[in-house]
């Protein structure tokens, strides 16, 4: 079976590379020249663990290919995904027109029965809008079926998440588009892993309604750490008696300056916005997006109070990227909190071990780029730990004492005990202890 995957980012490029190790013909589109052009030299665009090497694998073994022929790959294949990005528009509602765009040429392509499956988070009755745009294109005589396929998969593990996903949902209105979908993933089905058939709308919600789930957990903690602080309280002795209890389970219970990355704020803004489009208040949502903006303010604060004010003290700040394993910055707790303390004229110095480069284009020259972790930390008043990569949780605390210039860190991530840093002399401040 030919598939053809449109759209070649953290998705696009995992889900196609995995499908061509499954052993199905794969081809990589997208309209960005320069991406295919690197893929094509044998480079990787971001940084995701285990991707290069499988991509070199299944582009040796002849399954895999790049092209920027969007058309001429989708009249090739039997299965086509939409894997675009669907960004927040400033209203919080979702920015559909790389969808529609795809979907247009996509009509345009159709010469023959196709399963037209989306990848992208796209907010639910999308799967309905693709279904008018391919007939106003193709005609009313043409031969397809619009599934909804929503990706699971986490930046930083996503190899390993799409090989061993938890579920595949998979919404679909017709028979044939369930067992053309079933043959994508049969290895999948092989080892036993969930497969939940159900509707497109369904489908499209179960997204959705799991990222804002996962948001609000989150929250919660993050909530539950700042009552900690006010009460003498520790959060992770809370949380993690919290999560023994089997109906609330341990994992999205850790603390720290709020969620972010590509999809969390923007897939419960979108839900907050489907839902008043549709004459109902999602309370839940927006107050999940409310605290958490709070959080990523109550944590300059933190910094602002160890550093003792921000103007023009020196603040060294580790990690950009939004969680570890990943160069992604896209709404990074990190990046907003530098803003904050640029904000507080404070004078930032960043390392990051994969995000120096994104972090780049946004941040500018606005803050001073480290060589590595213990150059950020020269001569700082302060040190932040905003993203727990795991070369930041074992640092040299007698050469980061001789670097700065006072022995302070805001832990946001809890990585160090309090009580060891104490007796190391530092002035240490974390999230709910
Ligand atoms: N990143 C994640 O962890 C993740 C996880 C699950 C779901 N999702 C969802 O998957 C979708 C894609 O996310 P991403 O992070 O991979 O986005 P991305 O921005 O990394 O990649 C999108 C790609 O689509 C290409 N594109 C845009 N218009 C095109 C067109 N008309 N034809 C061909 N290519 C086109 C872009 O050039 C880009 O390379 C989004 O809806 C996102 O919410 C993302």
């Amino acid at each position: 079976m030919k598939v053809t995957m449109i759209g070649t980012g953290y998705v696009g490029l995992v889900t196609g590379t995995c499908f061509a190790d499954f052993g199905l013909d794969v081809v990589c589109a997208d309209i960005d020249a320069a991406k295919i052009a690197l893929l094509e030299q044998g480079e990787v665009p971001f940084y995701e663990p285990g991707l290069a090497e499988k991509i070199t694998q299944n582009v040796e073994a002849g399954r895999l290919a790049f092209t920027t022929d969007v058309g001429a790959a989708i009249r090739d294949a039997d299965a086509v995904f939409i894997a675009v990005g669907t960004p927040a528009r400033d209203d919080g509602g979702t920015d559909l027109s790389f969808i529609d765009a795809v979907a247009h040429e996509i009509g345009k392509n159709l010469n023959g029965y196709k399963v037209i499956a989306t990848k992208s988070t796209v907010p639910p009755q999308t799967g309905a809008r693709i279904q008018k745009i391919l007939l106003e294109e193709a005609g009313a005589e043409a031969a397809f079926d619009v599934v909804s396929n929503p990706e699971f998969l986490r930046e930083g593990s996503a190899v390993a998440d799409f090989m061993r996903p938890d579920r595949i949902v998979i919404g679909a209105e017709s028979e044939r588009a369930v067992e053309v979908m079933k043959a994508l993933y049969r290895p999948l089905y092989l080892i036993e892993t969930p497969f939940i058939i159900t509707s497109v709308a369904s489908a499209e919600m179960i997204k959705y309604a799991s990222n804002a789930f996962l948001a609000v957990k989150i929250t919660f903690i993050n909530e539950v750490a700042n009552i900690c602080e006010r009460i003498g309280a520790d959060v992770h002795v809370v949380s993690k008696s919290m999560g023994l209890d089997g109906r609330i389970s341990p994992k999205f219970l850790h603390p720290g300056p709020g969620f972010g990355g590509s999809c969390f704020p923007k897939d419960v803004a979108s839900l907050v916005s489907t839902a008043e489009l549709n004459g109902y208040d999602f309370l839940v949502g927006q107050a999940a997006l409310d605290a958490n903006a709070r959080q990523r303010q109550i944590m300059v604060d933190k910094i602002r109070a160890a550093a003792d004010g921000l103007e023009g003290k020196r603040v060294a700040v580790l990690g950009l990227a939004f969680k570890p394993n990943t160069d992604d910055v896209r709404d990074s707790p990190a990046v907003d909190i530098i803003e904050g303390l640029l904000r507080g004229g404070a004078v930032v110095r960043a390392f990051d071990p994969a995000a120096m480069e994104t972090a780049r284009v946004v941040l500018g020259d606005r803050i001073e780029y480290a060589e590595d972790t213990y150059d950020a930390v020269a001569d700082a008043d302060v040190l932040v730990i905003a993203t727990e990569w795991n070369q930041f949780r074992n640092l040299d605390l007698a050469r980061l004492r001789d670097l700065m210039t006072r022995a302070v860190m805001v832990d946001l991530r809890n990585v160090y005990s309090p009580h060891r840093m104490h007796e190391q002399g530092f002035h240490y401040t974390s999230v709910g202890r």
